[in-house]
């Protein structure tokens, strides 16, 4: 039975990936899962989705959200001790979402250590607006160190939307990217929906993320594998597929 015979046929759908690298499950130190409970309930979620397991990703920005190994160890200590009582099915680590600023950059500088998953993979995510300054260089630096720079949602960045030239400086520069599966459905913006396609017609992914930052985004998600961008989608490439 083919993937997408399982909507012809009504058969309960289960979602083709079973790793999710990017979402907001540690609960109350970002934006993300407010209290356990939501947590709880987002992680139950993903589990009916097909996912086995998550890679956490809490926001690391400069002055606002100054997390750290520490800070984020505790509530995902919480949160698998709970999903364990519970028998809920999903595997729980974490790394982090680091928002490129100086604080990122004096990090690696320093040649602090980051945090990764899949090894040496970090994510990262910049301002909305404009592109950071020196942000190749900063990748250059990623790879030097040894690190596999990934970075989050290009398609939802404005200043990508309106300039798919440096989409493809960047590819060239060894950024890997992950694509929101939200964005397919047009859930953040016409825009964003735009480039995500284009990433996808050009081959530029390495990941599909949920980037869940609640459990109304997860439910969200429930339409974005009926659509037919899918089709298109080349799985092998896709390196959070399997676990
Ligand atoms: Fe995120």
């Amino acid at each position: 039975m083919g993937f997408f015979d399982v909507f012809k046929k009504n058969i309960p759908f289960e979602y083709p990936l079973k790793w999710d690298i990017h979402n907001h499950l540690a609960f109350g130190i970002d934006d993300g899962a407010p209290d356990l409970d939501t947590a709880i309930a987002m992680a139950e979620f993903f589990v009916s989705l097909g996912y086995s397991k998550v890679t956490v990703t809490p926001h690391i920005m400069g002055d606002f959200y100054k997390n750290t190994k520490q800070s984020i160890s505790t509530p995902i200590g919480i949160l698998k001790e709970s999903l364990l009582i519970k028998k809920i099915p999903l595997q729980i680590e974490f790394a982090a979402e680091y928002y490129v600023d100086e604080s990122l950059f004096g990090k690696v500088q320093q040649k602090e250590e980051l945090l990764t998953f899949m090894g040496n993979k970090v994510l990262i995510e910049t301002a909305f607006m404009s592109a950071p300054r020196q942000f190749e260089q900063l990748v250059f630096d990623l790879l030097a160190q040894g690190y596999t720079p990934v970075f989050a949602h290009p398609e939802r960045y404005i200043y990508l939307q309106n300039n798919y030239s440096l989409v493809e400086t960047l590819v060239q520069s060894g950024l890997q990217f992950q694509i929101n599966l939200l964005s397919f459905s047009g859930y953040y913006s016409k825009e964003s929906k735009k480039l995500a396609e284009w990433l996808v017609d050009k081959g530029y992914y390495s990941f599909l993320g949920t980037d869940a930052h609640s459990l109304k985004q997860l439910v969200a998600l429930n339409e974005v594998y009926r659509l037919k961008i899918f089709n298109k989608i080349n799985w092998h490439q896709v390196q959070n597929y399997y676990v």
